[in-house]
């Protein structure tokens, strides 16, 4: 069986998503593949009471608890390898999970690390991608999936999804605009991973 690992820092509408797509499609007949556990680094996180309510295993591991990123993504790690299973790698799922993963990290998930941006990369990596967009004049935004690498919200591009940027958009009504796509998007992205 091949598990998956989630982590999120707050409302985890992705992770449940992805949660609701896995039992809908039944993952675990089709791909040998079930999310085994979510994982925040917020214990604060609107997500864990979902996906305990759905019987799977919750994990938090403070940041704020260690002294350097190096420390924490050690830790962080440990708990995701200790569902690595002799016959298939865990795949790890970044879902709204708010934090800059070492190099080291990057590179030990590497083609099993994915992450879901709500711009249309190569635009707007970082922060308040909503905003920016506006700001710019962009007719046109939305959320991308991809690979991780060690730069910040670069790596191959395995989905998009665009939505029209509306003239009295503020960043909160077109972020629930890309949300929506998000929720398509990132299960659809998996399901490609995971029948290859
Ligand atoms: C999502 O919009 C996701 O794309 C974004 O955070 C939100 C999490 O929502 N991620 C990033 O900005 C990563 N840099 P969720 O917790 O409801 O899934």
């Amino acid at each position: 069986m091949k598990n998956i690992v989630i982590l999120i820092s707050g409302g985890g509408s992705n992770m449940a998503a992805i949660v609701r797509a896995a039992q809908r499609e039944d993952w675990e007949r089709k791909f040998g593949a079930r999310i085994a556990a979510v994982m925040s680094n917020k214990a604060t996180a609107g997500g864990l009471a979902f996906a305990k309510e759905q019987g799977i295993a919750t994990a938090v591991l403070d940041h704020k608890a260690f002294e350097s990123r190096e420390a924490f993504d050690t830790a962080l790690m440990a708990k995701i390898d200790h569902y690595d299973t002799p016959d298939a790698p865990v795949l790890v799922v970044l879902a709204g999970f708010m934090r800059i993963l070492t190099p080291g990290f990057a590179a030990h998930y590497a083609g099993r690390l994915t992450n879901i941006h709500p711009s249309l990369l190569p635009a707007f990596p970082g922060l308040h991608t909503h905003q920016r967009a506006i700001e710019a004049g962009c007719k046109f935004a939305g959320a991308t999936v991809h690979l991780v690498t060690a730069e910040l919200d670069h790596g191959p591009i395995l989905q998009q999804a665009v939505v029209p940027v509306l003239p009295d958009d503020d960043a909160d009504t077109l972020a629930a605009r890309v949300l929506t796509q998000e929720h398509r998007i990132y299960p659809q992205a998996l399901r490609n991973l995971l029948s290859k």
